[in-house]
């Protein structure tokens, strides 16, 4: 069953993931359809893994699960895939995500999708309505109503999921959960959350020029389902970060990062209402910084909270709290709580600390309540593939909700509006708001 409150859209685009007819033609390098394709434990044998997109951040991620047994790497770009080609050299290659997981089927238990954001969505989801376990990239997807697709469809087939926001592994993350938690800093009703990204160009116009794109790059396959636009070394590799046709700009970058220790530990779920201030951008290109107000409202013994996220030409105020001789990091997490103040400096909460020092040096415990990460993020999905915990620690119930409020800003940026927002119902109080919850897919 679909959501009932998907727009049509977006219910289309499942559909079409779901039977595998209109959306990847031609119809042969469909899978045919099982009903129900659920995810199979592996136990007793190496985890068989196909990649979908080697290169860039694929190279990492099919590092990590080296150990198992990667049997097929897909990527459009065989030049830029070739390092991982040659550490796998007895995995089969492909161009096409389709062809690959049609073909390997039987051979496939398990698929990481690292490629731009605006195909995770694609990839995942057919990987997930064959049963394969998912392990996808941040941001989980390129739209709000493809992430709430995506996490229905994972609970759907059974499958063992985890988005790769890797700081959720991190003991900072856990450390801040806990000194909150135990009420080490009092009631939080402000959070400062930033970065230092872009560090690819954003705010720029869309380039008129035609380039031929490089002879090893298949750009019909790497557009995928996004509207046809001629190659420009301006969008691949890397830099389609910063146009809003293919990745999600600063936000899409950093926010699952950034935002991940606030949202765990205050419990965020979704929020209510949330506006944005920017500097510059375009249709096509995302602005040069962004000033974020996500307000949640009082929740679990919690008071209402403002979190507000920085970018760019846009940084949050210096902490009082700050000692003068300390620089203020380039990216990190600030939680103003009723009685002190947390400060996590760094993309991934890697180590937070009581500001001032003399703060974080009179605290006692508090205890450590949560459960660790020994065998890293990659290896917590494996061990959730076998069997051996219940679910992976970003899993899509959680990695959803958490993806959901970093896009929700990015609604906010491209619509140029404040708005309201029911989680439940997938709605915004303002039309200009809903257009960019979901979007239109190219038949490729
Ligand atoms: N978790 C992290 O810390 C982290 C770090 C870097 C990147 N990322 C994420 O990884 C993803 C990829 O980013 P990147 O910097 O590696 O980008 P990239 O431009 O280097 O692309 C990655 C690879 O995917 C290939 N590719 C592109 N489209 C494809 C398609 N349709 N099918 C198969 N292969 C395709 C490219 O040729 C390239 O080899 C993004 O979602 C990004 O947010 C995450």
């Amino acid at each position: 069953m679909q959501h009932p409150t998907l727009t049509r859209r977006a219910s289309l685009m499942a559909t079409a993931c779901a039977t595998a007819t209109t959306l990847f033609p031609p119809a042969r390098l469909m899978a045919a359809p099982k009903p129900l394709r659920t995810g199979e434990l592996v136990t007793g044998r190496k985890i068989s893994i196909a990649a979908v997109g080697s290169g860039g951040r694929g190279k990492f991620d099919t590092g990590q699960v080296a150990g198992e047994n990667i049997v097929a790497l897909c990527d459009v770009d065989f030049e830029r895939a070739s390092e991982t080609f040659n550490s796998f050299p007895d995995a089969k290659r492909f161009r096409d995500f389709r062809e690959m997981l049609v073909e390997m089927d039987d051979q496939i238990d398990a698929v990481m999708v690292s490629t731009p954001d605006h195909m995770h969505f694609p990839a995942a989801m057919m990987a997930i309505e064959m049963g394969k376990h998912v392990l996808v990239q941040k941001p989980l997807t390129h739209t709000v109503a493809e992430a709430r697709l995506l996490a229905e469809a994972a609970r759907r087939h059974k499958v063992a999921t985890q988005m790769a926001n890797q700081g959720h592994s991190n003991e900072g993350t856990r450390l801040v959960k806990e000194w909150i938690a135990a009420g080490a800093i009092g009631e939080v009703r402000e959070v400062h959350l930033w970065t230092n990204r872009p560090i690819w160009p954003q705010n720029i116009p869309l380039p008129q020029e035609r380039m031929a794109p490089p002879p090893t790059l298949d750009w019909n396959r790497w557009l995928g389902v996004a509207p046809f636009r001629p190659y420009n070394e301006a969008y691949a590799p890397f830099k389609w970060r910063g146009w809003w046709e293919w990745g999600c700009g600063a936000m899409g970058d950093m926010g699952c990062h950034v935002m991940d220790a606030s949202y765990w530990a205050l419990e965020l779920g979704a929020p209510v209402r949330v506006s944005a201030n920017v500097d510059g951008g375009n249709e096509f290109s995302c602005p040069a910084g962004s000033e974020i107000t996500y307000e949640f409202p009082a929740r679990k013994g919690m008071p209402a909270v403002n979190v507000k996220w920085f970018d760019g030409t846009r940084q949050p105020p210096r902490p009082e709290a700050l000692e003068a001789d300390r620089e203020m990091p380039k990216g990190g997490q600030i939680f103003y709580g009723s009685k002190g103040t947390i400060m996590a400096a760094g993309d991934y909460c890697e180590s937070p600390r009581l500001i001032p020092e003399s703060a974080m040096k009179e605290m006692v415990g508090p205890p450590k309540t949560l459960e660790r990460v020994p065998d890293g993020h990659h290896g917590n999905w494996l061990r959730a593939i076998r069997g051996e915990i219940e679910a992976s620690v970003s899993n899509f119930d959680y990695a959803e909700p958490l993806t959901e409020m970093a896009l929700l800003g990015n609604v906010a940026i491209r619509s140029g509006v404040p708005f309201k927002w029911d989680s439940k119902t997938l709605r915004c109080d303002r039309p200009e708001a809903q257009a960019f919850i979901d979007k239109t897919y190219r038949v490729f």
